[in-house]
């Protein structure tokens, strides 16, 4: 017998989500252009991609596919229709635009901050906590581009064995500032050689050949800046381990594009330098980098343009006589696996159901 019944809302849904009609938000900009092309590089199998950005970018296309896409200026009702939507214009118009578009039916996958430590919403790492992605109400949070790449490999070694305690210092490109950062370095890198006078205007202090703390602000009483609180409680939501201590030192270096991060773990019990190295072989989404005859480690100019997050310098802490700590060297294009990739991967995921 023929079935007669309507497709429930969530048949229909389904249906969609199998070709969406997609929707980048700050398409523009160093994490949309990303987008753009992992969408393309992925054959991602969509209806239809709308490009969004802000009155300054009215008149703008942009290539996907063979085809000069219109940049449209981004409205409240832009969303209508639009299945998916992938935002990167920062947090004030992920603000803005994305719990409306969410109770209209888009699924909303954010790169901002906005809405991460929202404990409706899933912030998700798909080789650590995929699972996470079925629990969302409309918004699916993106992670701190640090805390993707130092999670990528944590969570493989955790499963294995409880991490306790991680110490880290952070060595961030300019792209984790956006395209304008990237620009400052360039040009400011080019003055100083020229031997000009140059006026930063993105970053609060000189670029070219310098390094500086990064430019969060600083909590007062900790002393903490925000990257570094960031990526301590978002590494516990996603790794799930609400008493993980975490200690961060978060420095923006003259480095063009993808962040390296040193990491010191400790773990519950001793683990060994060959151990820890074949879980991270096995683990999805990492490339062992750690030629010790060659001293060819992790470095963000290989990283760049990587899917895979390159693990290396592994080594046995040598303060702690226990065994229990292991020291590593990862580095990973933030544009890509800590922003863009990651959220295109999340979608993937999403339209599987
Ligand atoms: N860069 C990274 O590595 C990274 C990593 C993880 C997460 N994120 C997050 O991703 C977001 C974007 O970062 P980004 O580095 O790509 O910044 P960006 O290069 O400065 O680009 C910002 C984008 O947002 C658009 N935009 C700004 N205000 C808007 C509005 N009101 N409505 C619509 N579009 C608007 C801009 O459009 P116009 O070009 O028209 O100005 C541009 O396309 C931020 O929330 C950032 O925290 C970045």
């Amino acid at each position: 017998m023929p079935n007669d019944n309507p497709p429930s809302h969530s048949q229909a849904r389904h249906a969609r989500l199998r070709a969406p009609q997609v929707a980048i938000v700050g398409a523009t900009g160093a994490v949309g252009i990303e987008l753009i092309a992992c969408l393309e590089q992925r054959g991602f199998p969509l209806a239809g991609l709308r490009l969004f950005a802000s009155p300054r970018s009215a008149g703008k296309t942009l290539a996907f596919r063979g085809q000069d896409l219109p940049v449209e200026v981004m409205e409240a009702a832009s969303l209508d229709g639009i299945d998916i939507a992938l935002f990167s214009a920062g947090s004030g118009a992920s603000k803005h635009f994305a719990p409306a578009a969410a109770a209209n039916g888009t699924i909303v996958v954010d790169n901002s901050s906005a809405f991460r430590m929202d404990p409706d919403v899933p912030l998700v790492v798909p080789e650590v906590n995929a699972a996470a992605i079925a629990l969302h109400r409309g918004i699916i949070a993106n992670p701190n581009c640090v805390a993707i790449i130092a999670a990528v490999p944590l969570a493989p070694l955790h499963a294995a064995n409880p991490i306790r305690r991680i110490i880290a210092s952070t060595y961030q490109a300019a792209s984790g500032a956006g395209a304008a950062a990237m620009a400052e370095l360039r040009d400011a890198t080019a003055a100083h050689l020229a031997g000009v006078k140059f006026e930063n205007k993105v970053l609060a202090h000189p670029y070219a050949f310098n390094l500086f703390s990064h430019d969060t602000d600083i909590d007062p009483v900790t002393g903490e800046n925000g990257e570094e609180i960031k990526v301590g409680r978002e590494l516990r939501k996603i790794m799930g381990v609400p008493d993980l201590r975490v200690g961060v030192t978060c420095v923006r270096v003259p480095v063009l594009r993808a962040h390296t991060i040193a990491m010191t773990i400790e773990f519950d019990q001793p683990i060994g330098v060959d151990a820890a190295r074949e879980l991270l072989a096995a683990a999805p989404g990492i490339r062992i980098v750690d030629d010790r005859a060659r001293n060819h480690f992790p470095m963000p100019r290989e990283a760049t343009g990587q899917g895979d997050v390159l693990v290396g310098r592994l080594r046995e802490d040598a303060s702690d006589p226990s065994g229990r700590s292991l020291s590593m060297l990862v580095a990973g294009d933030q544009l890509l696996k800590g922003a863009a990739l990651n959220a295109v991967q999340i979608a993937e995921r999403v339209m599987q159901g």
